[in-house]
This record gives structure tokens, sequence and C-alpha cells, in this order.
């Protein structure tokens, strides 16, 4: 196998990102290099391709392990502990030499990750990401979970896949929608890390998704290397954007999509450069073209209160103890956090939105 591959490198946790066109039939061989063990269940939604799950199961099978297919409904819902005992369930005829296999979006990369975390204790986990979003995001960096009622991700554990696959071709079928939710993403790391990314993203369509979709993987690879279980501060950078754009999606009952918020999340956070970081307002707005030219909003719908929006915001759990930490970017390319930042620029910056 002769794909250029990532290593995401930690202290306690080396795996590799395989990204190309075609990879999915070397799905078996590349698993056989990484883990042990014969059987293997694959995770998936019902909106990921049939020929697609066939290829890694007819993959896998090839090299020597036994396949049982666990199909979830697509969608977050299924991203519940009652989801989680259902999966484990079906899978009780396997094993601690098992392995889980999860082929989707982040949905089905957090709730397979959160199973193979805690069926048996632990067992390998295999991402195979289907969404731009989670070939360039969730699939990278360990962090599994699933719901509450009260709130997302409040349940989960940190456990590395021992192999992540993305094949290109699996974007061909991808909405729309959803391929706009993943360029929010990329627009972030762009921002906070790659100047000569976002030049790119400017300038060219894309028509070849490899390069792209590597630069972006390396980019949150050193970030969480860096700072694995969340705790220098490194990994916070990765919010930029995802202040406010969390107070968005939360105000709007999770009607307007993840990747839509952090959007408008990211104007708001370059308003608020403006002032606090010396963002240049040509920057700014070259920001905003962006966003524009990859379908994503960079205006908040009418019908959504901007006072509810900021008040989400002031209740937000980072700020707890009064002290404001927001990643702000004093030009394209680079981000900080920092503590200057007060409510009243939030309140400011999401009026204008
Ligand atoms: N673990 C992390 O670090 C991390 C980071 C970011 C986001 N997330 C999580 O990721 C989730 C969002 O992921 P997502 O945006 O990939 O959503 P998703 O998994 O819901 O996928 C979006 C939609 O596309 C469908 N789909 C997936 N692949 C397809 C394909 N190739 N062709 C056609 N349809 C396809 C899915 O069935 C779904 O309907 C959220 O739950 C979020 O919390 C996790
Ligand atoms: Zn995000």
């Amino acid at each position: 196998v002769n794909s250029a591959k990532i290593e995401i490198r930690g202290a306690n946790f080396c795996y590799a990102a395989h990204v190309d066109c075609g990879l999915i039939g070397q799905t078996g061989q590349l698993t056989r290099e990484v883990v042990r063990g014969n059987r293997a269940a694959i995770v998936t939604d019902s909106n990921i391709p049939p020929p697609l799950v066939d290829a890694v199961a007819t993959s896998l099978a090839a090299a020597g392990f036994h396949v049982m297919r666990i199909l979830v409904p697509p969608g977050e819902n299924s991203k519940s502990l009652r989801e989680v005992e259902r999966v484990c369930g079906e899978m009780s005829t396997l094993d601690r030499t098992s392995i889980v296999v999860g082929v989707g979006g982040g949905v089905v990369g957090d709730l397979s990750g959160f199973v193979a975390a805690v069926f048996h204790r632990g067992i390998p986990h295999v991402q195979i990401p289907t969404t731009l979003l989670a070939m360039v995001d969730s699939s990278i960096g360990g962090k599994t979970a699933v719901n509450l009622i009260s709130g997302k991700n409040l349940v989960g554990v940190f456990h590395h896949p021992s192999l992540v696959i993305a094949d290109v071709e699996a974007l061909k079928t991808l909405p729309a929608r959803e391929l706009r939710q993943g360029y929010a993403e990329i627009v972030k790391h762009a921002i906070i890390r790659d100047a000569g990314m976002f030049r790119e993203l400017q300038s060219a369509n894309i028509t070849d998704w490899t390069p792209l979709i590597r630069r972006n993987i390396e980019i949150k690879a050193t970030i969480v290397s860096a700072d694995a279980r969340d705790i220098s501060g490194e990994r916070a950078l990765l919010n930029f954007g995802h202040t406010v754009g969390h107070a968005i999606e939360r105000v709007s009952d999770f009607r307007i999509p993840h990747g839509d918020c952090v959007s408008l999340g990211i104007v708001a956070a370059c308003e608020i450069s403006l002032k606090r970081a010396g963002l240049p307002t040509s920057q700014r707005d070259e920001v905003i073209a962006l966003l524009r030219r990859l379908d994503l909003p960079t205006r908040l719908p009418p019908n959504i209160s901007r006072e509810k929006i900021a008040d989400a915001v002031s209740r937000d759990k980072k700020f707890e103890g009064g002290e404001v930490r927001f990643v702000v970017t004093p030009r394209i390319g680079q981000a900080y956090i920092s503590r200057e930042v007060t409510i009243a620029d939030l309140r400011e910056a999401i009026a204008v939105l």
C-alpha cells in the first residue's frame, strides 16, 4: 500500500490517516497492518451508499476478518446512550480481540468510537469518514461522545482510532449542504494556521480533494498532538468561531447546521479581532467573501434573536468565573487566545451579524 500517510502522534498514541482516491478497496490490508484479531463490526448509517459499505466489508473479509454490519438511523439522534447499548448488544458475539469500523460522517464516527472505547473496556477503532467534515475534523483527535437530552457530547471519552482511511471518492454522493459543513472547518483551519491554504481557497476551484484534505488533517493533527487531552490550551485554537457558533446552534434549536453556525461565528470572531487583535478590515472582508463563495452564511437569518444569542454566549461554560477566553486572529493564518475580549465586545459583534 503506497498512499502517502499522515502520522498522528502524541504521548500515548500513534496512528496513521490515509487519504486518497479509491482507498476503500485497501481497507482490509491497511487494517491488518495495525490490528490483530479477526472479527470486525462495521457501524454505518442508512444514508451511506451500500456499494461503499459492501466494498469495506469485502476488503475486510479478504483480509481474514469475519464481518458483521450494524446499521444506525442517520442523524444526530443516533448519538445516544440508547444507541450505544443497542449497538453493543448486537456485538454480543464479539470479544475483546474484535474491532469496530465506523463508516460514515461524524455521527457514526463519534458513536462507533464511543462503542469501541467502552466495549470490553476498549477495542480498536477504525475510522472511515465519508463526509468532508468527518475527513478534515471529527475523525482526527480521538474525541468520542454521545449526547444527553441536556446537551451535546456530554458523555464521552478519549479513544484514538488505530487507523483513519479517507477515500475522497465517498464525497461524490455527499449533498452540497453537507459539503458546506466541512468547508466551514476548513476555512477555520486556514484562518488559524495556514494563510497559503486561505489564498488557494480564494483562487481555485477544488478539483482534487486529496491535497486539501491532507493539509487539513495535518493542521488538526499538529494541534491535537501538542495538546492531546485539551489541557495546554493549544487545542482551544480549534474553537475559533465556535463560541458564537455554538450559541447560534443552541438558540436555533440545532435547526441551523453546525458548519453554518461556525461560519457565522467566524464572522463574529473576525469582527472582534478587528478591535482586539488588530485584524485589518480588508482581511475581515476577505474572510466574508470566501465564506460567501463557499455558500456559507455570513448574516444571521432575520427570525433569530440576537439578544438570545448574546445571552447564550455569556452563559457559555468557558466563561465561567467571569474571565472571557476568546480565540482571535491578528491576521489570516494566525490565532491566539485573548483575555481582553469582553462580553460587551461579543454583544456588539453579534448585533451586527
Ligand atoms: N469527535 C470530534 O472531534 C468531532 C468534531 C467535529 C464534529 N463532531 C461531530 O460530528 C457530527 C457531525 O458530523 P457530520 O457533519 O459528518 O454529520 P453526519 O454524520 O450526520 O453526516 C451528515 C449526513 O450525510 C450523510 N452521509 C454521510 N456520508 C455520506 C456520503 N458519502 N454520501 C451521502 N450521504 C452521506 C449522513 O447519513 C448524514 O445524513 C456531530 O455529531 C458532531 O458533534 C465530532
Ligand atoms: Zn466545529
